[in-house]
Order: structure tokens, then C-alpha cells, then sequence
């Protein structure tokens, strides 16, 4: 039996100290950002541990018998989780989390063979979500949003990013991006924004993808810049949707109104999108199914987090995942993400994505851990604050139901998340505990 998860607004926890124990395993995160290689492996476990929470910040962490100890811990309030396993609250760096319905049809025809491609070719597809999303109601859009971030939040994230995208239209994108700002003024969990206004092109401009990428510098990237709705600007680079150049052209014009690009890079086709990210510099190049050894050589020499989004080739029933492996062995920086979407990922569970790395693409559960928590962060400019458990970070956690760590990723599509805390406050809790 689960509880309906308590949100609250987003004001931190400001009453009174709060000593959380019975951490049985507490995964700390701690060190340098981002993290690489041999770094990936270690997840800075405490054992028997406590966190020491202040005005929704983290005062003091380590083992309890030494946390407990402090004066300020003394006259705290108390939370005893009862020996449970500690993360860093989970940081979902690639989300699509405003649409308007599911595109379960399109899933069914998949199912009996059509391609991503060829229905998307048709009209289907992203065009077709851009369809229903504009004939939206405003307040619908934002109820499927928070039922959204209740599930996010019940699978242990805290922290996301969320692309406009589905909107294509100066209206519907800056509508979009407003209403990702509410969300974050109004529940709990912090949300980052991206412009994806080059998601693909939209049928008012069927055929003239130039002209539609002259629209987006001209118009739309100027007013959504100076909206200051957004953090980031990303291009889908790929086959069927814009070229490396257009995507130069689009995130070049975003850099120079502050936004930082992102890229999807790579899933369908290899473009040159990942040496792109790297020539730009952006903060992270998504997907990279199709990369080969050079791009591989490009990211590990970079700090653009190669973001991995393993959710689309399962839901796509894709047999061939991101190199993972390759990348951690050369030294890249990488993350995970859900990509929940309509269309490639309708999935929000950061720990199935983690078992998905572990059990398709060889990642150990410590570079999972790390990947969906502190690079995550650093790819969204929030290492400062998320993604790690150490003094003076927000006090995010996630709390699982489980005896060791490793077992987060090897109990596959079910929710062993039994408590989150967002800023020191309790924002889900599930029955027991
Ligand atoms: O990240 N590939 C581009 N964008 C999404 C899919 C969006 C959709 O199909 O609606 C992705 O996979
Ligand atoms: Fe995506």
C-alpha cells in the first residue's frame, strides 16, 4: 500500500535541526566532480550512518556514533530510518516531462514491426505529440505534470531537467517553459529548463528546415532568452531532424544569449553531433548509441557529460545500448537519465534506468550510482548543491528498501524507494517507515 505522496511548496526546512539515522548503508558521493574512471567506483560508503540537517541544508554527515555526537545534534529532531540504504537524492538530467497524452498506439505498431522512423515519417511520432500538445487545456497539462513529479519523486528523484520541445511555436514553447518555471516555484523537486525548439521541424514549415532554424535564431531563442525561462538550449541532431550544422547554427545563437547547449547526439544515426558537443562545449551530449571510437577519444578528452538514456532501447526494443563501458574506460564523464518521453521512454524510475546499465551496458552498480546522482549534477551546473551528500549540499536523499546497495539496479521494475527528503523535508513516504 502506497501512501499519496506528500509535496509540498518549495520552501526548505527551516524550523529545526534534524538528525536522520539508520542508515545502514549511506552513499555519500563525496569527492571531486565530475567523477571518472576508477573515481566511478567508489560511492564513498559510510556504514551505520547520519546526516545532520539544518534549514534544509546538510550540517554535518558521517558515521553516527560521531554525527550523533554534535552539540546541534543533540537538541535535534529525529528521524530513524530503521537501517535502510542512503543515496543522494537522484538528479534526472534528460526529461521531456510536458506532453499532453501517451502515445501508446504508436507503441502497439512498433510492437508489429513499424519503425521509430517510419512512423514518425508519416506524421506520427514527435509531430503528433506537438499536435495533441497544442490543442491542449493549460491546467491539463500541468495535472498530468504533477502526477508526473509525484511519480519522480516516489522513485527517489529530487532534481530534473525538463525540455520544451512539444510545442514548436513561439506561443506553445514559451507556454511550455512557463509552465516548467510554476512547477518549480510550486512542489518540491527542482526543475531545470531546456529550449528544444529544434526537437524536429513542425509542419508549418514542412520541407524548410532552414528557414524554420533562421525562425528559432531570429525569434524564438531572442524571446525565450530574454523570457529568462530557460538555462539550456538542445538540438535533436539526428537523422530525420536537424543537421550538425543547423544545430551549430541554433546552439551558437542560444550561447550567445547565455543558454548552454546540450545535444541529443547520435541515437539513430552517427552525424558528428558528439564532436559537435565537444567543439561547443556543452554541458552534455544525449544518447550516443551510434558513436564510434573517435567521439569516444572527443568526450574523454572534454567535460561534456556523455548522458545515457538506456530506457529508449528497451522501450524501442533496440538491441544495441551506448557503449558504456567503452566510455568509462576512457575516462569519460557519464550520466543517466530516464528521457521520459511520449515516445522512445515514457519511463520516470531512475532506478530502472540504473538496472538497465547495469544488466544491458556492464556499468557496476557504483558507476550507476554515480552516473543518475553527482554527474547528473554537474551536467545541469547543480554540483554545488545536488548530487552528493556532504556539508552545506541541499539534504536530498533517497531512501531504499534494501540491505546493500548493490541491490538498488538487481531488483528490476520494482519501486524499493520508500522515502524521499528534498531539502529536509519529507516529500514521499511510503507505508512502514
Ligand atoms: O530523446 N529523440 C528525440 N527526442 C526524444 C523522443 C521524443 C519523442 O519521440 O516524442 C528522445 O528520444
Ligand atoms: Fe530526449
Amino acid at each position: 500500500m502506497v501512501h499519496a505522496p506528500l509535496l509540498r511548496h518549495n520552501a526548505p526546512n527551516v524550523s529545526h535541526p534534524l538528525l536522520i539515522t539508520g542508515c545502514k548503508e549511506l552513499l555519500t558521493l563525496r569527492g571531486g566532480v565530475p567523477r571518472r574512471g576508477a573515481a566511478m567506483r567508489n560511492p564513498g560508503l559510510v556504514r551505520d550512518g547520519a546526516v545532520l540537517v539544518r534549514d534544509g541544508n546538510i550540517l554535518a554527515v558521517g558515521p553516527r556514533v560521531r554525527v550523533a555526537r554534535l552539540p546541534e545534534a543533540r537538541k535535534a529532531k529525529k528521524l530513524d530510518l530503521g537501517g535502510r540504504v542512503v543515496l543522494p537524492g537522484l538528479v534526472d538530467s534528460h526529461t521531456h516531462l510536458i506532453s499532453s497524452a501517451s502515445r501508446a498506439a504508436e507503441y502497439e505498431q512498433r510492437i508489429a514491426g513499424a519503425t521509430y522512423e517510419e512512423i514518425a515519417r508519416k506524421g506520427g511520432g514527435i509531430l503528433s505529440t506537438v499536435r495533441a500538445l497544442r490543442r491542449a487545456k493549460p491546467e491539463a497539462l500541468k495535472t498530468r505534470a504533477l502526477a508526473a513529479l509525484l511519480q519522480f519523486a516516489a522513485h527517489g528523484t529530487t532534481t530534473l531537467e525538463a525540455k520544451s520541445g512539444y510545442g514548436l511555436d513561439t506561443k506553445s514553447e514559451l507556454a511550455t517553459l512557463r509552465l516548467l518555471g510554476e512547477l518549480h516555484q510550486e512542489q518540491p523537486l527542482d526543475i531545470h529548463s531546456t529550449f528544444l525548439g529544434a526537437h524536429v521541424v513542425p509542419s508549418e514549415f514542412h520541407g524548410r528546415a532552414n528557414a524554420y532554424v533562421d525562425f528559432l535564431i531570429e525569434k524564438m531563442i531572442p524571446r525565450v532568452a530574454l523570457s529568462g525561462l530557460a538555462e539550456f538550449c538542445d538540438v535533436y541532431c539526428d537523422r530525420g531532424a536537424f543537421t550538425v550544422a543547423q544545430a551549430r547554427r541554433v546552439l551558437t545563437a542560444g550561447r550567445a544569449f547565455g543558454l548552454v547547449p546540450r545535444l541529443h547526439a547520435e541515437q539513430l544515426a552517427r552525424t558528428g553531433a558528439t564532436r559537435l558537443a565537444s567543439e561547443l562545449d556543452a554541458a552534455s551530449a544525449d544518447h550516443l548509441e551510434k558513436i564510434n571510437s573517435a567521439d569516444i577519444r572527443a568526450l574523454a578528452a572534454s567535460n561534456v557529460v556523455a548522458t545515457l538514456l538506456p530506457g529508449c532501447c528497451f522501450h524501442l526494443g533496440l538491441p544495441h545500448y551506448p557503449p558504456a563501458r567503452k566510455l568509462l574506460d576512457a575516462g569519460a564523464v557519464v550520466a543517466l537519465a530516464t528521457d521520459y518521453n511520449p515516445g522512445t521512454s515514457p519511463t520516470l524510475s531512475l532506478p530502472m534506468v540504473m538496472s538497465l546499465a547495469c544488466s544491458q551496458m556492464h556499468m557496476s552498480p557504483a558507476e550507476a550510482i554515480a552516473a543518475a546522482t553527482i554527474n547528473a549534477a554537474y551536467s545541469l551546473r547543480r554540483h554545488m548543491r545536488a548530487g552528493s551528500i556532504e556539508v552545506g549540499k541541499y539534504a536530498d536523499l533517497a531512501i531504499f528498501d534494501v540491505e546493500d546497495y548493490r541491490e538498488i539496479p538487481y531488483y528490476f521494475g520494482v519501486n524499493r524507494c520508500v522515502m524521499t527528503i528534498k531539502r529536509g523535508e519529507i516529500i514521499y513516504s511510503r507505508d512502514g517507515i
